[in-house]
């Protein structure tokens, strides 16, 4: 399944218009490609407690984990951004662990036909994978 980054990128750009982000009022879109050619959308969620927010792209991947899908081929990842926003470390390591063939497209809300274009593995080289237990 090779994905279509326009057509990823547009998900994630409609899933943005569900961001919950009343304390940055950045808002982010995630998109998720699953191998089976369904896309699974996710946004950013925060909190009062602000160290409790969650990014939009850990909430597709929880969506997608917890529906049953755990096989991925690609991220798009959109907010009003130049370049597109960068996934942070959090999203990284858990990318890493169930997206780790993914590839992750970034894209400026404002200028959506514009993107970069990255990998999991690029992104977080070396991860921790857990140990033998
Ligand atoms: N955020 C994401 O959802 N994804 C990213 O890739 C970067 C940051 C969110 C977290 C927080 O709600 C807001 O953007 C500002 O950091």
């Amino acid at each position: 399944m090779k994905p279509d980054p326009g057509k990823l990128i547009a998900a994630a750009a409609k899933a943005r218009e569900a961001a919950v982000a009343p304390y940055s009022k950045f808002k982010v879109g995630a998109a998720l490609l699953a191998r089976s050619g369904e896309i699974i959308g996710g946004a950013n969620v925060e909190s009062a407690s602000y160290g409790l927010t969650c990014c939009a792209e850990r909430v597709a991947l929880f969506k997608a984990l917890t529906s049953g899908i755990n096989e991925f081929v690609a991220i798009a990842v959109v907010a009003r951004i130049e370049k597109g926003p960068m996934p942070c470390g959090a999203c990284r390591q858990l990318l890493a662990e169930y997206a780790p063939d993914a590839t992750v497209f970034a894209a400026d809300s404002d200028d959506l036909g514009k993107f970069r274009e990255f990998t999991v593995k690029k992104l977080l080289p070396n991860a921790f994978l857990g140990g033998s237990w």
